[in-house]
């Protein structure tokens, strides 16, 4: 699969540039449209995403058949492709928060942001990820790869060895789904078997984080019942000794 690189310097979002140009974005490739900063970075549940000079700030773009299994668990294995990386740079204490965010020792690093939008056959992908490298400042409770490695980070060589192992990633999950990801992402699961609340934009439950299903989904316990989840957002402890 070939790539397209598009760069700004800088930019309100790569995503909405992305989803503003998505009918001129070819379908054969994936294009991957970076800023070195954003004015209007936007995270899940329409969060600010802070994005000054120093991160890493990126959106994908690709189309797959609209049938295509699993379409929802695409964020997850971004991060834990992202999450393969730093574990190979030696960055201890990495994990995943599901659904996709990746954690040190308890505080954010990098957040992964999975928009869909469907076509006649064909579903386009915009998957858009900030992380926190270089950064001189981070928000409260996140923390930037130069903090936790104490060494400055090249932002291109990074993206590259993302690109690359990304190529992997998708090709595996157009073949086999999420299943071949299921136990590597919940290895590296920060919060399982821990007290949580999940967000789903209304309203808020309380239960054990149990496991990940095949398909990408939260499995907590509710009220001694397992439930399923596929868009929440997760809070606990994560301060505590289990969390990576
Ligand atoms: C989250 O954790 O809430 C997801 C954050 C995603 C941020 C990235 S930065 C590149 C792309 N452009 C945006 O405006 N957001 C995503």
């Amino acid at each position: 699969m070939r790539f397209k690189n598009i760069h700004f310097k800088t930019i309100s979002s790569t995503q909405n540039w992305a989803k503003k140009h998505l009918g001129e974005i070819d379908p054969k490739t994936i294009t991957c449209i970076t800023a070195d900063k954003q004015t209007k970075g936007r995270g899940r549940f329409a969060r600010k995403w802070s994005s000054p000079l120093g991160g890493l700030y990126a959106t994908f773009v690709f189309r797959l058949p609209t049938k295509t299994p699993h379409l929802t668990a695409l964020g997850q294995i971004f991060s834990l492709t992202l999450a393969n990386i730093l574990i190979t740079h030696k960055v201890k204490g990495c994990g995943v928060k599901w659904p996709n965010d990746i954690w040190i020792k308890g505080e954010k690093v990098a957040g992964i942001l999975t928009e869909l939008v469907f076509e006649k056959n064909t579903v386009a992908v915009l998957l858009g990820v900030g992380v926190n490298v270089n950064n001189k400042k981070v928000p409260k409770g996140a923390t930037s790869l130069a903090k936790v490695s104490e060494k400055k980070w090249n932002l291109d060589i990074l993206l590259r060895k993302l690109q690359k192992k990304w190529v992997q990633s998708l090709l595996l999950f157009q073949k086999k789904g999420f299943p071949p990801f299921q136990a590597p992402f919940e290895e590296l699961m920060v919060l399982k078997g821990q007290e949580v609340t999940l967000f789903d934009g209304e309203k808020r439950h309380k239960g054990i984080c149990h496991s990940l299903a095949s398909d990408g989904s939260l499995i907590v316990i509710i009220d001694g019942e397992k439930q399923s989840f596929y868009s929440v957002d997760i809070q606990g402890l994560l301060k505590s000794p289990l969390c990576r």
